[in-house]
C-alpha cells in the first residue's frame, strides 16, 4: 500500500530513524521564537505569559484579574471587555491594512474569490445586521451549517460582532445532527446554503434539512446563501426562509462592535464524547481570543506580511474555527480557504494550489498524508512546492512513515513540522513544537507551549517520569473550555473528577520519554478517531439500533492504515431478519443518514451474542481485542464465554474475503 514510500532513497534511508530534526540556522534566524528561554520565562509566570499576549488585542476597557479560578471555573481577563469581530477585523483595517487579503477562496468548480480585510469588515457588518434584523440578541445561539465558502468566515464574525453565540455544525453532519444540535442549543436562526458543491455537481444542503426543521419549534429564521445560482431546487417556507443575498441588499452597511465581558460566551461547538450525546463545549471570547492568537503566532511562526497560510481543515470543526478564523484573522494573517476535496478535478489540486498561491504554511491532517502517500509521490513532485516554510499536523497521531514523507516530499526537506496535540476543549494548540527552538522527533508532539503544564499520569493519578499512562493537563490556561452548554455536571464529571478536581482529564493515552517529549497514542474512552474526527461509539450504536432489524449493537474502532481508526459494528439482527448483503449494505447508510457519513463503518460483523458481562455490560474491549487479532486475558466474567469463539471465527471468515 505505501509502495511508494519506497521508491525515493532519501525517505528509504530515514524509514527507521531515530534521528532528532533539530531547526535549521536559516529558520532559527527569523523565527517568531528562537531563544528557548522563553519557556522558563512562561513557566515562572503564566499569568503574566498570557497577559503580554492579552495585551496585543484591542480592548474597550482593561481587565483588573488575569485569572479566576476556583477548579474547574476559569475566567480569565476578569472585568476586561472586548469586541472579538473588531480584534479579526477592524483593528487591521484602521491600522491601514484594509487591503491586505484575509482570504484567497477557491471554490470547488474552480470559481475564486480574494476577500479583503475591508471586505470582510463590509460583510460581516451588514450581516449583523441581518441578523439583528431577524430578532437575534446577545447570547442567542445561531447555528451555522455551511459549505467552505466566505459567508460561513463572515456569518461566525457576524454573530460575534453582535455577541450572538455560533454553534457551526460541519457540513458532512447529517439533517438529523443539524436537528440534534439545533434543539439541544435552542437555536433560533440557522445559516445554510441551498447546495454544496460534490465533483461539480450540487448536492442539495437546505432542502435535505427541511424535514428537521419542521420539527424546531424554536428555529425561527432560515437564512439561505445561493451557493450554485439557483441550480438546487430549494423550496422556501413563507415568514421563515430568507435569502442572504436579498436580506444583504436590504440590510445598512453600518454596525458598529460593541463591547462585550471578556466571559461573554463566543461558540459552542458539538463533540462526541463517551455517550450517545454529543457534548456542546462552550468556550468564550477573551481568554480564547488570546490563546489562539498566541499559538498561531508562536507555533505557525506566522509572519503576517509575507506568509500565505493554508489550514486545510473544514471550519466546521474546531481546527477550522480557531486557526482558519479567530487565530488567523487576529494575527492579520492571508489564509487560503479551498472548498473541494484534494481529488477534484485531479489528484494534484492540493499542490497546484500551493504552487499557484505561493502557499508557504501547510496545515492538514495525517489521514490525508498518508492519503497523498497512496497516490504516490510523483503526484506533488510534478509541483513547485518550493514556497512552503513550514508544515503541520493536528486530528490524531502521525506515524513515524507519515511524518518523514511529509517532510522530504512536500518540505523539500528543510520545513520543519509542527505536530500540534489539542482539543475541542482546549481551544488551542497544548502540545507542539515550536519551530525555530524544538528539536522535532518523528511521532511525537514533543512539549507542551510556554505557559501550559501537561503530565503523563497513572491509574492512581501518579506522575509517571518517564514511561506510558494517561495524558493529563495541570493549569488553567486561557483558551479553555468553560462548560458543556446547559450542563455543567457533566463538565465537571467527564473531565474534572477522575484525577482530582484540579487536573484535566484528557481522554488520550501518552508516553513521555527520557527527554520529556510527548507521544500521543490514542483515546481512552469510548470515543473513535476516523481521519481525525471524534465519534462515540454509542452514538454509532444508537444509529444502529434506530434501524428496525437490529437488535444489538457493538461499535469499536480498529487501527485502519489509512484513517488511522476505523469503525467496525458487531450487530445481531431481530429473530425474524435474515443476514444479506443487502441489509449489510442498507444499514451503513442508515448510520450515515443518521450522523452523517463519516460515521459509516467500515465493517459490519453480524454476531448472534454479543459479549457481555453478568451485568450485562457490552464488553468493548474484548471485542477490540478479538478483532485486532491480540491475546485475550481473562474472560471468566463473561456472560458466555462461548460467544469470543463465534465472533473471532466469523472475524476470520470476514478477513478472507
Ligand atoms: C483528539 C481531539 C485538535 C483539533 C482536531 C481534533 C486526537 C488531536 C493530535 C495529535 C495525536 C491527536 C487526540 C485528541 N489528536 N491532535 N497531534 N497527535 N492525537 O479535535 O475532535 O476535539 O479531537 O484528537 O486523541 O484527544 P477533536
Amino acid at each position: 500500500m505505501e509502495g511508494n514510500l519506497q521508491d525515493g532513497p532519501d525517505v528509504e534511508a530515514l524509514m527507521h530513524t531515530e534521528e532528532v530534526f533539530e531547526p535549521s540556522d536559516d529558520f532559527k534566524a527569523q523565527a517568531n521564537f528562537s531563544d528557548p528561554s522563553v519557556y522558563e520565562r512562561a513557566e515562572a509566570d503564566p499569568q503574566a505569559w498570557w497577559e503580554s499576549w492579552a495585551h496585543k488585542l484591542d480592548w474597550a476597557k482593561p481587565w483588573n484579574t488575569v485569572l479566576d479560578w476556583d477548579a474547574p471555573w476559569a475566567k480569565w481577563f476578569v472585568g476586561g471587555e472586548l469586541n472579538v469581530s473588531h480584534n479579526c477585523l477592524d483593528r487591521h483595517v484602521l491600522a491601514g491594512r484594509g487591503e491586505k487579503v484575509a482570504y484567497h477562496w477557491i471554490g470547488e468548480d474552480g470559481d475564486t474569490r480574494t476577500i479583503t480585510y475591508a471586505g470582510l469588515l463590509a460583510t460581516t457588518e451588514r450581516f449583523a445586521n441581518v441578523l439583528k434584523g431577524l430578532g437575534v440578541k446577545p447570547g442567542d445561539t445561531v447555528g451555522i451549517y455551511l459549505p467552505m465558502v466566505p459567508e460561513a468566515p463572515a456569518a461566525m464574525l457576524a454573530c460575534a460582532r453582535i455577541g450572538a453565540v455560533h454553534n457551526v455544525v460541519f457540513g458532512g453532519f447529517s439533517a438529523e445532527a443539524v436537528r440534534e444540535r439545533m434543539a439541544t442549543s435552542h437555536a433560533q436562526v440557522l445559516i445554510t446554503a441551498d447546495a454544496t458543491l460534490r465533483r461539480g455537481e450540487p448536492l442539495p444542503m437546505k432542502a435535505s434539512l427541511d424535514d428537521a426543521l419542521d420539527t424546531l419549534p424554536d428555529m425561527r429564521h432560515v437564512v439561505v446563501v445561493d451557493r450554485t445560482g439557483g441550480k438546487a431546487d430549494t423550496p422556501m417556507t413563507e415568514g421563515r426562509d430568507v435569502w442572504w443575498h436579498e436580506q444583504m441588499e436590504a440590510a445598512e452597511p453600518s454596525c458598529p462592535a460593541e463591547p462585550f465581558d471578556s466571559e461573554h460566551p463566543l461558540f459552542v461547538l458539538y463533540t462526541s464524547g463517551s455517550t450517545a450525546k454529543p457534548k456542546g463545549i462552550q468556550h468564550t471570547s477573551g481568554g480564547y481570543l488570546t490563546g489562539v492568537t498566541a499559538t498561531y503566532s508562536a507555533v505557525f511562526d506566522i509572519k503576517p506580511e509575507t506568509d500565505v497560510y493554508w489550514c486545510a481543515a473544514d471550519i466546521g470543526w474546531v481546527t477550522g474555527h480557531s486557526y482558519i478564523v479567530y487565530g488567523a484573522l487576529a494575527n492579520g494573517a492571508t489564509s487560503v480557504l479551498y472548498e473541494g476535496a484534494p481529488d477534484y478535478p485531479h489528484k494534484g489540486r492540493f499542490w497546484e494550489i500551493i504552487q499557484n498561491y505561493g502557499v508557504t504554511i501547510l496545515y492538514t491532517a495525517p489521514t490525508a498524508i498518508r492519503t497523498f502517500i497512496k497516490w504516490g509521490r510523483e503526484i506533488p513532485a510534478g509541483y513547485d512546492l518550493s514556497s512552503l516554510r513550514l508544515l503541520g499536523s493536528v486530528g490524531e497521531p502521525i506515524n513515524p512513515r507519515a511524518w518523514l514523507w511529509y517532510r522530504e516530499v512536500i518540505g523539500g526537506g528543510h520545513c520543519p513540522i509542527v505536530d500540534t496535540w489539542w482539543q475541542t476543549e482546549t481551544g488551542q494548540i497544548m502540545i507542539t513544537p515550536l519551530p525555530g527552538i524544538t528539536a522535532t522527533k518523528p511521532g511525537s508532539a514533543t512539549r507542551p507551549f510556554p505557559g501550559v503544564s501537561a503530565a503523563v499520569v497513572t491509574h492512581n493519578g501518579e506522575i509517571v517520569e518517564e514511561g506510558g499512562g494517561f495524558l493529563t493537563l495541570r493549569r488553567p490556561w486561557p483558551g479553555m473550555a468553560r462548560t458543556i452548554y446547559m450542563d455543567p455536571d457533566r463538565f465537571q464529571e467527564t473531565y474534572w473528577t477522575r484525577f482530582g478536581p484540579e487536573v484535566y482529564d484528557v481522554g488520550d493515552a501518552a508516553r513521555i520519554d527520557e527527554d520529556g517529549y510527548f507521544w500521543v497514542l490514542g483515546r481512552t474512552d469510548d470515543v473513535i478517531n476516523v481521519s481525525g474526527h471524534r465519534l462515540s461509539t454509542m452514538e454509532v450504536e444508537s444509529a444502529l439500533v434506530s434501524h428496525k432489524g437490529v437488535a444489538e449493537a457493538a461499535v469499536i474502532g480498529q487501527s485502519d492504515e489509512q484513517t488511522g481508526q476505523a469503525i467496525t459494528a458487531f450487530v445481531t439482527l431481530e429473530s425474524s431478519v435474515e443476514q444479506s448483503d443487502e441489509l449489510l449494505a442498507e444499514l451503513r447508510e442508515h448510520v450515515a443518514e443518521k450522523i452523517g457519513k463519516l460515521a459509516r463503518p467500515k465493517r459490519i460483523i453480524w454476531s448472534d451474542e454479543l459479549p457481555k458481562t453478568r451485568s450485562g455490560k457490552i464488553m468493548r474491549r474484548l471485542l477490540r481485542d478479538i478483532a485486532e487479532g491480540r491475546e485475550l486475558g481473562d474472560v471468566t466474567t463473561l456472560r458466555d464465554p462461548a460467544v469470543v469463539g463465534m465472533i473471532a471465527e466469523r472475524i476470520q471468515a470476514g478477513d478472507e474475503d
